[in-house]
């Protein structure tokens, strides 16, 4: 008769056991597991199914939906945006934000961080002579319409195109910053003659138009 598998070396009061199977000289130890530990497992198993049967089962924590747009109704929007999105004097008052240095400034910054890479530092789409995959911003050619709200739209919203890769800067950047990027694409252009003259004078800025500035470059 051959000798069996070598038994598992029988406790002593306080040894620990040992399982049998040694491998590269290192023995492993068959204890029970301390109950402190075993406690904490259970009482996670526990709390796992009580939370899953009160959140997904009986819908008793509030959603994400309602708490997200609570948490966005509290948000502060400057009051001048959101005239601005809803007004119909939107695309004057943009003409007024680009003739606006501080506006201009901040609209500048991010599109330095967030436009260049397809439309290039001086709105060409061109990078030493080489298209870029956006389109000119610096020139009278406006695929999706020249006027304000027009770019503004599109910069907000993204390019009905969705496979061109100009894609909506709402969420990325907020309406505010949006309004000013556009109105550092409008500080390359003209506004229409004595528009902002009548504004002025209409007294709808609501912001101090500034004096027609030098355009940021
Ligand atoms: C990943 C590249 C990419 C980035 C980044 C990008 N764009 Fe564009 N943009 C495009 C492309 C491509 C188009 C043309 C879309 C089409 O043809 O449908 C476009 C179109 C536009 C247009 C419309 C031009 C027209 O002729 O009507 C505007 C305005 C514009 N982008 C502004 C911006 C601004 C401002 C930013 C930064 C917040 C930005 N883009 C970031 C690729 C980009």
């Amino acid at each position: 008769m051959s000798d069996p598998a070598p038994k598992p070396t029988p406790p002593g009061p306080d040894q620990p056991v040992l399982r049998p199977h040694t491998y590269d000289g290192i023995q492993e130890y068959d204890q029970r597991l301390p109950n402190w530990w075993l406690f904490t497992l259970y009482i996670m198993m526990g709390f796992t199914l009580v939370y899953w049967v009160a959140a997904y089962q009986l819908d008793m924590f509030v959603e994400d939906g309602p708490w997200a747009s609570a948490k966005v109704a509290g948000m502060r929007v400057p009051k001048g945006t959101a005239a601005l999105m809803a007004s119909s004097g939107a695309d004057t008052q943009l003409w007024q934000w680009s003739r606006d240095p501080e506006k201009v400034a901040s609209g500048k910054a991010a599109y330095e961080l967030t436009c260049v890479a397809c439309h290039a530092k001086d709105l060409s789409a061109k990078m030493a002579g080489v298209p870029l995959p956006g389109l000119p911003l610096n020139d009278k050619e406006w695929k999706y319409g020249g006027n304000p709200s027009d770019i503004l739209k599109i910069i907000t919203k993204g390019s009905p195109d969705v496979t061109k890769g100009m894609v909506a800067w709402e969420t990325v950047l907020g309406p505010t910053k949006c309004a000013e990027v556009a109105a550092y694409v409008l500080s390359h252009h003209e506004p229409p003659a004595g528009l902002l003259e009548a504004a002025a004078a209409a007294g709808t800025a609501t912001d101090t138009p500034a004096d027609p500035g030098p355009a940021a470059k």
